[in-house]
Order: C-alpha cells, then structure tokens, then sequence
C-alpha cells in the first residue's frame, strides 16, 4: 500500500508515524508513506499557499492552485483508491471504514488547516472526507496520524501476530476483554483465577463473557 500524505506541517506528522508497528511497516516496506509539503507549492516568492476568505471573515483559507498542482502531479503518476479529506464535517471514522482503506493500493491524505480548504477542491478532486469524532483539531495532521495508524496496522505483514488485529475492540463490535501479565500477584492485587488454569475453552469463554459485559456496561450503543 501506498499513502500520500499532503501537509504544511509535516514535522507534525512524521514523527507519529516513524515509531512501533507502523515505523516497522514502514521500514519493512509493508506500507510506503510519502509527505508532500504544501508548501512546495505554494504561490510567488514567498511560496503562499493560503488567503483571505471571500465575503469576510475571520481566519485563512487553503488556496485551490497548491493543491490541485500536487494532487494531480500524483494522479498522473497512479491510480487512487481515494483522496481523502480529513476534516470535522466529514463521515465519521469506524473500524468498518479502516478495513475498508487498509485494503486500498493507493491513498491520498489531505490534511487542511486554517480555516479550511477552498470548496472547489472538496468539489473536484475528494472523493471521501473522514473526521475523527465530534471535537475540533487545529489542522488535519493528528487526524491523519491517527487514520494512517489505524489503517496500517490492518495490512497483512504490519503486526507480528495477524490474529490480535481481529481481536481488537471494535472488530467484532465488543470492547476487548481486559488482560493481565506478570506477576500473578502485585500486593494483594490478583490476576482473575481462571487465566492461569490453563483451560483454553474456558478462558475463551471468560473472555467472551467478559467483552459482552463490558460492552453492555460500557458502551451499550455498540450492541444495538
Ligand atoms: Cl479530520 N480535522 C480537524 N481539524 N478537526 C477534527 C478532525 C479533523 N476530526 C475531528 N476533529
């Protein structure tokens, strides 16, 4: 899989993604992630890539010309899957849409700040625009972080074991159950009995239970 990221502040994003399971997928080329800074291709000598709005108003906008220079030096190069548009009027994002992405062969990410991005590239050239929940970032950066995060560790070849990304909470619906390591006794704190009975059926079906009742407990909506 290939993701292009379309940024003007990369130093905010590169970092989230150079670390752990995705650092790895990148560097065993599970994943190629490219930046692209706006930057680049901004305007005139002082390279401008954002402007007032029309009608008034407080606040800049990302300009049409930066962005269409470098989405369709891209497209001319490969096909996209989607060009997607990390903004918080977007759909927003579910487990079911990573598996859909993390399946893609080609994706472009772009991250708006400002204000906004000019409509007129919404209208042309996006074809999917994802939020990352009901709160206001300052740009599309975390939010790519955590897209790009949340879609990578999907691909076959990310994770060292496959089976725990289809044990994850969200994947079935239900919370995870929760989970334990050494030692079996920290101060009088004690790891619940059946884990260390070696039963497999029976810790399977703890676990179950477990995921269910907390899921009831905790997010019910989830079960509707
Ligand atoms: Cl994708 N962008 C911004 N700026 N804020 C957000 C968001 C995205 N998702 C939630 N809040």
């Amino acid at each position: 899989m290939r993701i292009d990221i379309i940024t003007a502040l990369p130093d905010l994003i590169i970092p989230a993604l150079n670390q752990s399971i995705i650092g790895r997928a990148v560097k065993s080329n599970v994943v190629n992630i490219l930046f692209h800074n706006l930057k680049d291709y901004g305007l005139g000598k002082n390279n401008q890539i954002d402007d007032y709005q029309y009608g008034g108003g407080a606040g800049m906008v990302l300009r049409v010309e930066p962005i269409f220079t470098i989405i369709n030096q891209l497209k001319s190069e490969r096909d996209y899957d989607d060009i997607i548009y990390l903004t918080p009027d977007g759909e927003t994002l579910k487990q079911t849409t990573c598996n859909t992405l993390s399946s893609h062969k080609n994706i472009i990410m772009l991250c708006g700040h400002y204000k906004g991005i000019d409509h007129r590239v919404r209208e042309a050239l996006i074809t999917r625009e994802i939020s990352i929940g009901d709160y206001v970032l300052t740009g599309g950066e975390l939010a790519a972080a955590v897209l790009t995060d949340a879609i990578v560790r999907l691909i076959p070849g990310a994770m060292s074991d496959e089976s725990s990304a289809l044990s994850d909470s969200f994947q079935d619906n239900l919370l995870a159950p929760p989970v334990y390591t050494r030692p079996e006794n920290y101060e009088g704190l004690a790891v619940p009995k059946i884990l260390l009975s070696g039963d497999d059926k029976r810790i399977n079906e703890w676990r179950e239970e477990q995921a269910f009742s907390r899921t009831e407990q905790l997010r019910p909506d989830l079960l509707k």
